[in-house]
C-alpha cells in the first residue's frame, strides 16, 4: 500500500494584526487534520492569501499578488491556492470568475471547513465558504504560532464589528460582534505563559466592548484585562484596537493599576472635525475625545497614545482638516498610522456620501498630517533622552549581531549591546540617543 504524501501549506497574511493571529488559527485547523505548514512558497502544495480589504490599495496588492501565483500554477497545475479573509468575503464568487485562477475561497468565519474545501478540490471542484456566524470565535483552537519569537504573541479574544463607521467595510466582511469565553482566554495566556511567552497582545476590532455574559455574570474588558494580568507580574499584556466611545474610567483605573498592563494605548480619532466625526458616525466629538486623552494623562503618567487618521474623507473641508492638525498638537500622539480615505463598496459612505476630495488634496493634506506627526514622534523620543525603561528583550537587531533590541511598557523600540540576559527576560535601559524610530540605550 502506497502512503499519502503529506500535503504542504504555506500561508502569506496582509492587513491587520487580527488577520495575522487568524492565520495561526488556520495553521492550527490544517495542521490537526495532517497537513503540515512551510515557510517556502515553492515547497508548498497549498498556498493560502488570508487578506485584507480596509483600503483598495490593500485589495491591489493582493490581486498583484495573484498574478505571481498564476505563472506558479502554469508550471505546477497541482497547486492549490486559496483566498481567505476580509477580500474572499467580500469579492465572494466575483473574484473567482475574475482571477479562473483559486481553487478555494473562504471567508473569515470559515475556517474550519477549510479540510472539507481542500477536499473537494481534490475532487475537481472548487471549495467556497463565505457563510458568517453569529457565534464563532475559535475559543477551542490552539493557535500554531507562526513565525513566532518565542516571547510575543495574539491571542485573538472577540470577533466582529457593529459600529458601522461610515467608511469602513469590517463590519460586512467579518460580521457581528462576539466575545469569546474569558475562561478559554485565560487559559491561553496561561499556556503561552509556560511555554515561556512573555507578552500577550489582546485583538478584537473593539476590544473595549469585549463582554460575556453567563448566568448572573457579566466579564467585560476591564476584567478580563484584570485577570491576565494577575496570571504573573512577568507577564506583559497589551491589547489593540479601542474605540473611544467604549474607553471607559474603569478601564483607565484598571492599566494605572498594573505594572504589566503595557501603558500604550492605541485609540483611533479618525478625524479632529465635529462635522466629519458625525459624518463617520464615530459616537463622539473631538471635544470628548480630548477630555479621554486628558483623562489617561491623568491616571497613567507616561502613558503612550497613537491613533488612526483618515484624511479627504467625503466633504472635508481646508477648516476640518486644520482641526485635525490641531487636535494632533492637542493630544500630542506618540506615533500615528494615516491614511487617505479610500471609498469601499457596500459602505454607508459609498452609498450615500460623495468622495469628493480630489486626489491632490487628499495627498497635499496627508503630506501635512505625516509631517505634524513627525515632529510630535520625534519630540516624543526626546522626552525619553536620559530615561531608563524596563525592556522585554525580543530578540537580535536586525542592524547587528552584537545588539539586542526590544520594546517598553509604551511600546517604542529599543536597541542596545546585548548582555548575558536572553530573549524573554527584561532589561532597565538607560537611553542614550535617539533616531526617529528607536531609542538607542545601555543596560544600566
Ligand atoms: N479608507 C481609509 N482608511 C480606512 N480605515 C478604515 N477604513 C478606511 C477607508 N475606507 C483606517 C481607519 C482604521 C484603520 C484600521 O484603517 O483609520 O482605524
Ligand atoms: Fe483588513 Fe479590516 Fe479585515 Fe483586518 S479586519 S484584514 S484591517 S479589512
Amino acid at each position: 500500500m502506497t502512503e499519502k504524501k503529506i500535503r504542504k501549506f504555506y500561508i502569506e497574511t496582509y492587513g491587520c494584526q487580527m488577520n495575522f493571529s487568524d492565520s495561526e488559527i488556520v495553521a492550527s485547523i490544517l495542521s490537526d487534520e495532517g497537513f503540515e505548514a512551510c515557510l517556502d512558497l515553492h515547497e508548498a502544495d497549498i498556498v493560502l492569501l488570508n487578506t485584507c480589504s480596509i483600503r483598495e490599495h490593500a485589495e491591489d496588492r493582493v490581486r498583484k499578488r495573484l498574478h505571481y501565483f498564476r505563472s506558479l500554477k502554469k508550471k505546477n497545475p497541482g497547486l492549490t491556492i486559496g483566498l481567505l479573509g476580509c477580500m474572499a468575503e467580500r469579492t465572494k464568487i466575483a473574484l473567482i470568475e475574475e482571477e479562473q485562477l483559486l481553487d478555494i475561497i473562504a471567508g473569515p468565519d470559515s475556517y474550519r471547513h477549510l479540510p472539507g474545501l481542500l477536499e473537494s478540490v481534490e475532487s475537481g471542484q472548487r471549495g467556497i465558504d463565505t457563510i458568517l456566524s453569529a457565534d464563532e470565535t475559535y475559543a477551542d483552537i490552539h493557535p500554531v504560532r507562526l513565525d513566532s519569537n518565542g516571547v510575543s504573541a495574539f491571542i485573538s479574544i472577540m470577533r466582529g464589528c457593529e459600529n458601522f463607521c461610515s467608511y469602513c467595510v469590517v463590519p460586512y466582511t467579518r460580521g457581528q460582534e462576539r466575545s469569546r469565553d474569558p475562561e478559554s482566554v485565560i487559559r491561553e495566556a496561561k499556556d503561552l505563559f509556560l511555554q515561556g511567552f512573555r507578552e500577550v497582545t489582546l485583538l478584537g476590532q473593539n476590544v473595549n466592548s469585549y463582554e460575556w455574559k453567563e448566568g448572573n455574570t457579566t466579564v467585560n474588558f476591564p476584567l478580563l484585562l484584570e485577570r491576565i494580568a494577575g496570571l504573573d507580574p512577568r507577564l506583559r499584556v497589551r491589547f489593540a484596537t479601542s474605540h473611544p466611545k467604549d474607553l471607559s474610567l474603569e478601564l483607565i483605573e484598571i492599566i494605572a493599576k498594573y505594572p504589566n498592563i503595557c501603558k500604550a494605548i492605541h485609540l483611533p480619532v479618525q478625524s479632529g472635525s465635529n462635522a466629519l466625526l458625525d459624518k463617520m458616525n464615530r459616537k463622539y466629538t473631538r471635544e470628548e475625545y480630548l477630555e479621554k486623552i486628558r483623562a489617561i494623562r491623568n491616571c497613567i503618567p507616561g502613558c503612550a497614545i497613537s491613533t488612526d487618521i483618515i484624511t479627504g474623507f467625503c466633504d472635508e473641508t481646508e477648516e476640518d482638516h486644520q482641526q485635525t492638525l490641531e487636535l494632533m498638537k492637542e493630544a500630542a500622539f506618540d506615533f500615528a498610522f494615516t491614511f487617505k480615505y479610500s471609498e469601499r463598496p457596500q459602505t454607508i459612505a459609498a452609498e450615500q456620501y460623495d468622495d469628493n476630495v480630489p486626489a491632490e488634496i487628499k495627498e497635499r493634506r496627508l503630506r501635512e498630517i505625516i509631517e505634524l506627526q513627525q515632529e510630535l514622534s520625534s519630540a516624543s523620543n526626546h522626552r525619553d533622552l536620559g530615561e531608563t525603561f524596563e525592556v522585554l528583550i525580543e530578540g537580535e537587531s536586525k542592524r547587528s549581531d552584537k545588539q539586542y533590541f526590544g520594546r517598553n511598557s509604551q511600546n517604542k523600540v529599543l536597541v542596545f549591546p546585548k548582555t548575558s540576559q536572553k530573549p524573554g527576560e527584561y532589561l532597565k535601559i538607560n537611553v542614550k540617543r535617539v533616531t526617529s524610530a528607536t531609542l538607542i540605550g545601555e543596560a544600566v
